[in-house]
């Protein structure tokens, strides 16, 4: 059965020469941070992605050295942990599938890198989800750690509600109700999915207009070339 349709929202970012909503990407960042990545890996991002889009280099080192990470071997043939850098992709909540469905009832949280590209609607569909949780119509029974949610398909999903008013405070002052949550984390994850999106458009605009100009002055000297033949 099909989750309900999810509705249209005006998205910055769509649009021929639209390109992201930087502040949002940053705010939304933050939520995926403080809420998502508790049980969603984004195993295609690096710290390194962040610089200039959301943050600055000098940020970006700082987050990434809070996170410990794995290396080696060393000479001794032993592995050893040391700080973050740039080049170290996003942390994984869980270090394998047996574990992340262990934590979550035996659903698998699903990698969010492409997520908006991997379900229909996109991100209609993901804004939907996440503030979409309400009773369960009359008659209808829903197991035991499910819950109900007319957008997912089949309307059991085992991702309870996260977002409430005020689960994350915006350093930018920007108030965190919960659909302002689902935009920003929803932006972020658009921005995860397509990180060329606004050099996309910016150039497929120059080609737009390189591509006329050269049509307006071929067309000019077809006509005078052609002029004599007449
Ligand atoms: C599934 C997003 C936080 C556990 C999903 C799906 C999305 C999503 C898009 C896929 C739904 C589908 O298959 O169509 C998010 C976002 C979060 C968040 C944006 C932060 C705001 C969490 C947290 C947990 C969690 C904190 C664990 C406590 C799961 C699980 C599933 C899931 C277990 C699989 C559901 C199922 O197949 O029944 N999430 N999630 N999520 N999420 Fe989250």
């Amino acid at each position: 059965e099909d989750g309900l349709h999810a509705s249209h929202y005006p998205w910055d970012h769509q649009g021929f020469l639209n390109t992201f909503d930087h502040a949002s990407i940053r705010r939304g960042y933050q939520v995926y941070r403080e809420v998502c990545a508790a049980c969603h890996s984004l195993d295609r991002i690096a710290w390194r992605n962040l610089v200039g889009v959301s943050h600055t280099v000098d940020e970006v080192k700082e987050m990434a050295a809070e996170v410990e990470y794995e290396d080696g071997p060393d000479d001794n043939g032993e592995m050893f942990q040391r700080p973050g850098k740039l080049a170290d992709y996003m942390p994984k909540p869980y270090p394998n599938e047996e574990a992340a469905r262990a934590g979550n009832a035996g659903a698998l949280p699903p990698d969010l890198s492409l997520i908006i590209k991997a379900r229909h609607g996109g991100c209609d569909y993901v804004f939907s989800l996440l503030t979409g949780y309400v009773d369960p119509p009359a008659g209808v029974e829903i197991r035991e750690g499910m819950n109900y949610n007319p957008y997912f398909p089949g309307g059991a999903i085992s991702m309870a509600r996260l977002l409430f008013d005020g689960l994350v405070e915006y350093p930018d002052g920007t108030p965190a109700t919960t659909s302002q949550m689902a935009k920003d984390v929803v932006t972020f994850l658009n921005w995860a999915a397509e990180p060329e999106h606004d050099t996309r458009k910016k150039i497929g605009m120059q080609a737009v207009i390189i591509l006329s100009a050269l049509t307006t002055i071929s067309l000019y000297v077809k006509r005078f070339k052609w002029s004599l033949i007449k």
